[in-house]
């Protein structure tokens, strides 16, 4: 277990670049129908600066996660593993202990920018809030850092926006305040959870340039969290793909773009428009719906939806493992199957299609 643990997090124990710790993370809720396991054993590594993306389809524990590490969770969670910043363990933190790491250390970004911001007071109000905070600052000093915070996340005429209240603002727009709140006492971590999701494509592009100064700005280590790989793509070095409350797969952008070994990866990949592709290929989405986390069968929980799926795949949940490389990690029992194999040629298959499976192998082979 110590072994596989260590292949997974890829380190030594006193790697001083390592800023967050999150280890067998195991977060559920006790509700009317049973205990839901949202989060089932997560283990991953933040290191100073980098940028993680974590991606996965809606219900996967990708927030829970998340919310965990900010002591946001609701008081039925039940919690187990550990979390630790900057080498301390953050559970079991006080309220008091946490608002001291909250905003200042680490600082989380929300899907829907106005539930984070108050309609009642202007922009600039809330900046300057958040600045004084955890600095020891004139009023005019925060406002004049509030002016610069906008700048820095791309507001145009800053001046003036920051005497702005939130409705005065568009979506994208109140999204980058948000940010610039994030950033401003220059957190170790930002951990942005679906910051693109509720906005249109093209403003999407504008925030995610906004969290790219946050981070150039800050040096911030970032995890950005998605249901949307093509989001990931140029804004994360490494991903972390999720499915019913694990890791799936872990991995550098070019693994997981180029040899994903887990087949709900390379699933993400074909539901994904290609902009390269010189044939007008169709998208081949993955069929069927994740399954519930209330009394999760035995077994790899992506069976029902898996044309590689074998009977020990009912029996037995594959653990994550090092696969091509230490660094490149997949919880599947055939994940060497999926060497040279497009998601086309997967999921074009309605059962498991071993011909085609094996003459993959042999054009890699050769
Ligand atoms: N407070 C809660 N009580 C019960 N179940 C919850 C609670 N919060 C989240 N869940 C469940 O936990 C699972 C993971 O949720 P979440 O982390 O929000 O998914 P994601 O962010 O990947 O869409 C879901 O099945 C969700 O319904
Ligand atoms: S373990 Fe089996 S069901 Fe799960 S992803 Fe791999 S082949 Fe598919
Ligand atoms: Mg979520």
């Amino acid at each position: 277990m110590t072994v596989k643990t260590n292949i997974q997090l890829g380190r030594s124990e006193s790697d001083p670049d390592v800023l967050l710790e999150v280890e067998n993370l195991t977060v559920s809720f006790p509700t009317d129908d049973g205990v839901v396991n949202a989060v089932r054993g997560v283990s991953y590594q933040l290191r100073r600066g980098e940028a993680m993306g974590i991606v996965g389809e809606s219900g996967s524990g990708k927030s829970v996660s998340s919310l965990a590490v900010m002591g946001l969770l609701p008081k039925s969670a039940r919690v187990s593993g550990s979390i630790r910043f900057q080498g301390e363990s953050l559970l079991g933190k006080s309220e008091n202990q946490y608002a001291e790491i909250r905003g200042n250390k680490i600082s989380m970004i929300f899907q829907d920018p106005l539930t984070s911001l108050n309609p009642v007071y202007t922009v600039g109000y809330q900046l300057a809030e958040a600045v004084l905070a955890h600095n020891d600052v004139s009023k005019q000093g925060a406002h004049d850092r509030a002016v610069e915070l906008l700048r820095l996340v791309g507001i145009p005429f800053p001046e003036q926006r920051v005497s702005n209240y939130p409705h005065e603002m568009s979506g994208g727009m109140r999204q980058r305040v948000v940010i610039a709140i994030a950033m401003a006492n220059n957190p170790d971590v930002i951990i942005a959870d679906e910051p693109t999701t509720a906005l249109d494509v093209t403003v999407q592009a504008q925030v995610l340039e906004a969290l790219e100064a946050a981070r150039a700005e800050t040096g911030a280590a970032l995890v950005l969290i998605t249901h949307d790989l093509g989001v990931i793509a140029g804004h994360a070095e490494r991903i972390c793909v999720m499915y019913a409350g694990k890791l799936v797969e872990v991995g550098s952008i070019d693994d997981i773009f180029y040899r994903p070994r887990m087949p709900y990866a390379l699933g993400l990949l074909g539901s994904l428009p290609r902009l390269d592709s010189s044939s007008k290929q169709r998208l081949t989405p993955i069929t069927g719906a994740p399954p519930s986390l209330v009394n999760l069968p035995a077994g790899c929980p992506f069976t029902p939806r898996c044309p590689l799926a074998q009977d020990v795949c009912e029996e037995n949940e594959p653990n994550l493992v090092a696969t091509d490389s230490s660094a490149h990690l997949a919880a599947c029992h055939f994940h060497e199957k999926l060497v040279g194999v497009s998601a086309r040629q997967l999921f074009s298959t309605t059962s498991a299609d071993p011909d085609l499976i094996d003459s993959a192998d042999q054009e890699v082979a050769q």
